[in-house]
């Protein structure tokens, strides 16, 4: 009895007076982002004007971080009030929205993720409420012939990826927030949007990679771009469909998308776009993926994920910083280093700080 005490003294000393390194960069990574916080808009400046759907970005793993600390929470608690009542109805130089509400199907999915993630936090329903809303207005005049896949904008034909992924991911995620007839409603539309997804030519690649798009005439693949944003959304997607349905397929294919990006969008084991200089928008993009690779982890532990979540954050940490802000390449040596390339820096210490507990 002395001998078990003792030991779970020494353990508990352990996890109570290491302090973990990944919580401490992410904090203070997360103290540099907030001086670049508007609180009268509730949103996080750009390089010209407020940033809209990264501002989206930013509060979900704000968010994240406040369900992961307990000390960070009463801190992520108060940003994500700040950001409920002051951003709804964003600025007029950067659209004048009213709800979160415009015509882009991605943004509002990017809206309607950080609602959810805010419901996780506080347990408010007001956050569900606004995720649902902003969930059906994405369907408003953007379903397509492709199955009822939707459109990257309100009256316009490209149908992106990016919308795609989002939509099932938010739909998952409902089905397991609601009950009753809602959450069948809502596992039902996820299981048919993947269904539609995943058809062969579509969206996924013979790599197991994400393309941008599938062309409105026919609804094949279009070839192009594989952002890694684009295999990070479907992960988180995925691994809250298993969840919602206790199916382990949703998760085997969202580990091979999982392992070809690793692989393929990952020279030397850093996470890196598959285009060279990175713009404010493609500078957030890693942010997600690694996001997503966490939510996966957490479905399916993985130390693999856990190892690769790691190294990138020591990377992002030790060779990606010019002065306090995290840049575009992990690397070292981006050449876009803003308020956006900061966020996917944070992402992927709160990423690894989920998988890596301790660390
Ligand atoms: C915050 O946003 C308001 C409204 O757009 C603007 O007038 C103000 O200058 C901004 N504050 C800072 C510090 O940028």
């Amino acid at each position: 009895m002395k001998l078990h005490c003792f030991l779970f003294a020494v353990s508990c000393l352990f996890t109570e007076h290491v302090i973990a390194q990944l919580e401490r960069n992410a904090q203070s990574a997360i103290d540099t982002m907030q001086q670049r916080y508007n609180s009268s808009t509730g949103l996080w400046r750009g390089v010209e004007n407020p940033l809209w759907w990264e501002s989206a970005n930013i509060l979900t793993t704000i968010t994240k971080f406040g369900i992961h600390d307990p000390y960070f929470r009463p801190t992520a608690v108060q940003i994500v009030q700040n950001t409920f009542d002051k951003s709804r109805n964003a600025p007029k130089e950067i659209g004048g929205y009213t709800n979160w509400k415009n015509k882009f199907t991605d943004d509002m999915g990017w809206w309607s993720l950080a609602w959810i993630a805010s419901y996780d936090l506080t347990a408010d329903p007001k956050y569900l409420s606004a995720a649902i809303d902003l969930f059906n207005d994405m369907q408003m005049d953007t379903t397509t012939k492709c199955d009822g896949l939707i459109k990257w904008q309100k009256g316009e034909g490209y149908i992106t990826a990016i919308s795609n992924e989002l939509f099932l991911s938010i739909a998952a995620h409902l089905a397991n927030r609601v009950s009753g007839d809602q959450k069948a409603l809502y596992r039902a539309r996820a299981e048919k949007q993947w269904q539609d997804f995943n058809k062969p030519n579509r969206f996924i690649n013979g790599e197991k990679l994400i393309n941008d798009a599938i062309h409105a005439t026919d609804c094949t693949n279009n070839r192009d771009t594989t952002w890694t944003y684009n295999q990070g959304v479907i992960l988180g997607g995925l691994a809250e469909l298993a969840r919602a349905t206790q199916k382990t397929q949703y998760t085997d294919r969202a580990n091979e998308i999982a392992v070809s990006t690793l692989t393929r969008l990952s020279p030397g084991g850093i996470l890196t776009e598959p285009v060279q200089n990175l713009d404010q928008q493609g500078a957030q993009f890693k942010g997600a993926f690694v996001r997503g690779l966490a939510a996966l982890n957490a479905q399916v532990p993985n130390p693999r994920y856990a190892s690769f979540l790691k190294t990138n954050a020591d990377a992002a940490w030790n060779r990606g910083r010019k002065g306090e802000l995290i840049g575009s390449r992990w690397q070292g040596d981006g050449n876009f280093v803003h308020t956006t390339s900061h966020a996917s820096g944070i992402d992927v210490l709160v990423a690894a700080a989920q998988a890596n507990p301790n660390a």
